[in-house]
């Protein structure tokens, strides 16, 4: 299959979600969302943040027009209504047809099936139009719903990276997850 790497990653449709690419225009959106403490306790990039400013710099580095080993969908409630979540793909590996997952939905929407329903057409859209052969995920091995989700989704653990992440003078495992075609 011909390779869209050089086309803008598409907007998606599921039954409850649409999927689109953030846009500058969500940036209060994102800045509420990731100052969220719930939210961004295991996201392993950043703290929670303090500052809009942060907000439109995650949504740049997301647009830049040479970043196309990255993206990130906004995840709607319905084709057009108000944002929800985030989640997407980076370390987009084309060579070697792999890259790595990343997700997170605001804490009032948990336990309804959105983010799987949302990875669901995610990995359908990475699988069939990226050409990936392996989606990978890395998740502490204390976030129990995303574990959960993940192996839901067909995800497999494959092993535990010891003492992987540094958080406030405190070392973390990780799971390593993988999903193959
Ligand atoms: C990880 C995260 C996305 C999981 O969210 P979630 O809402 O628990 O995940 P799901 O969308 O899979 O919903 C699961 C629950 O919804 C419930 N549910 C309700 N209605 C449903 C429906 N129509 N379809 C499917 N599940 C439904 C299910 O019972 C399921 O619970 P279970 O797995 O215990 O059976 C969320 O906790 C989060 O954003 N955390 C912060 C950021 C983060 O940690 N990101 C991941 C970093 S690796």
């Amino acid at each position: 299959m011909e390779s869209l790497s050089y086309l803008p990653f598409p907007s998606l449709t599921t039954p409850r979600l649409g999927l689109r690419p953030l846009t500058l225009a969500d940036t209060d959106f994102v800045f509420q969302h990731f100052a969220d403490p719930l939210v961004a306790k295991y996201l392993m990039d950043a703290p929670p943040l303090t500052d809009r400013a942060e907000a439109e710099a995650i949504i740049r580095f997301y647009l830049e027009p040479e970043a196309k080993n990255r993206n990130r969908w906004g995840i709607a409630l319905g084709p057009a209504g108000p944002l929800i979540g985030t989640c997407g793909f980076h370390k987009w590996d084309q060579d070697h047809h792999h890259a790595e997952v990343g997700y997170d939905l605001s804490p009032e929407h948990w336990g309804q099936g959105y983010m799987a329903e949302a990875l669901h057409a995610a990995l359908d859209c990475g699988f069939a139009r990226m050409n990936l052969h392996r989606v990978d995920a890395m998740v502490y091995v204390e976030n129990e719903r995303s574990v959960r989700l993940l192996q839901k989704l067909g995800f497999q653990i494959e092993g535990i990276l010891r003492d992987y992440f540094c958080q406030d003078g405190f070392f973390y495992d990780h799971y390593v997850l993988a999903l193959l075609k």
